[in-house]
């Protein structure tokens, strides 16, 4: 059986609200990625996206709200999160994140109250909760009237879906319906903030929203502790391993840009007949000539922005490493990202999930 992929018509939302409302889940087009939507307030459709996506229960599901206004206030009446445990300064810096960034792709990890189910949470005492901007998702949890959880619609540790048919071609064998929102207009899982009880702000994964312009909003330090590792303490991002996102096929990182290398670089193995290769910038055919004179096999390339803005190399990233995925290449090679900041920290960050040694 294969997933019906539905227009965003009322009629088509509606019948998407209904099925979440009889415990179903449903493929839902987020700004960022496409979401494997459930029923936030249910376990058995907590159970479902879990099974659907073969996804570890240590792996937290993040909270999908759609708000009046988006302030603090709008927050406490969705009774999601204990706020007895915020001192003033978190709440502060929580109004003025939500006033600034939502709708939008910020996601905060706040103290739960009783009422969020320990599966969404994986028994952390912490919730993950975001405001999506895409209006089709806007009108889904509008129109289903509950707040749904909603992991990126693939099978977990593959690459996230940044269309209708990458859900369909990652679960369409799983589930019935998807709602095509086209293609999502940022392409990388939204940035997630924990904002501890005193108020002091850590980053835990990197997306379009910078930590610079986290800092500017609040005016104050943000940590960073991505890939789940805490020095100071338990882990606080799981299922942040290091291996994620990863095409089927083999991908390495090369050791520094493609500019910069004068011999073929080493692939630890036979030199495949063709190989798939990422780069960051400039014309993905010029790409290609120099590393297929190199290693003396054919190329085929794939660049992320031919003009080398961060923006688009983001929104392209999931889409050309499917596409590569899916090409006849044998073995993908992939550029380092060199950025520390903005939205080309984010393309590292995944680049380097996706290119790690799988466990
Ligand atoms: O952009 C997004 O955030 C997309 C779209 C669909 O909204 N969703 C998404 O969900 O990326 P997912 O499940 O693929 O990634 C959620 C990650 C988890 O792997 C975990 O690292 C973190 O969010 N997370 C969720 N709840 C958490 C919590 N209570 N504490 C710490 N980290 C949490
Ligand atoms: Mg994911």
């Amino acid at each position: 059986m294969s997933a019906r992929i539905l227009k965003p018509t009322k009629e088509n939302i509606m019948l998407c609200a209904q099925a979440l409302k009889k415990g179903g889940v449903v493929g839902m087009p987020t700004e960022t990625v496409y979401g494997l939507a459930g029923n936030a307030t249910d376990s058995d459709s907590l159970t479902k996206i879990f099974l659907t996506k073969e996804r570890p229960t240590f792996d937290p599901l993040i909270v999908h709200v759609s708000l009046e206004k988006a302030t603090f206030a709008d927050l406490m009446r969705e009774q999601l999160i204990y706020p007895h445990d915020l001192a003033d300064e978190a709440v502060k810096k929580i109004d003025v994140l939500i006033r600034k960034f939502w709708p939008g792709p910020l996601t905060l990890v706040l103290p739960k109250s009783d009422l969020v189910s320990d599966l969404a949470t994986s028994g952390l005492e912490f919730v993950a909760i975001r405001m999506p901007k895409h209006p089709v998702a806007l009108e889904l949890i509008r129109t289903f009237g509950l707040p749904v959880c909603a992991p990126s619609a693939n099978r977990f540790g593959k690459i996230s879906p940044t269309s209708a048919q990458d859900v369909e071609e990652e679960l369409g064998d799983r589930i019935d319906l998807i709602l095509d929102g086209g293609d999502c207009e940022v392409g990388l899982e939204s940035t997630i903030l924990k904002v501890m009880e005193d108020g002091d702000l850590i980053l835990l994964r990197p997306g379009a929203i910078s930590r610079e312009e986290i800092m500017e909003a609040t005016k104050s330090p943000v940590a960073v502790i991505t890939g789940g590792k805490n020095p100071h303490g338990p882990q606080m991002a799981p299922g942040m391993g290091s291996s994620h996102y990863s095409p089927d096929k083999k991908m390495i990182m090369l050791p520094m840009p493609l500019s910069q290398i004068m011999s073929p670089p080493q692939l630890g193995q036979a030199t495949p007949k063709k190989i798939g290769l990422l780069v960051m910038s400039g014309q993905a055919e010029d790409a290609a000539v120099i590393l297929s004179e190199l290693l003396e096999t054919e190329v085929i390339a794939e660049t992320l922005s031919e003009s080398g803005d961060w923006a688009e190399a983001g929104k392209n990233l999931f889409k050309k490493l499917r596409a590569l995925d899916a090409s006849d290449a044998e073995l993908i090679l992939c550029e380092p990202c060199l950025e520390t900041q903005g939205i080309g920290y984010a393309v590292a960050d995944r680049l380097k999930r996706a290119s790690a040694p799988k466990k």
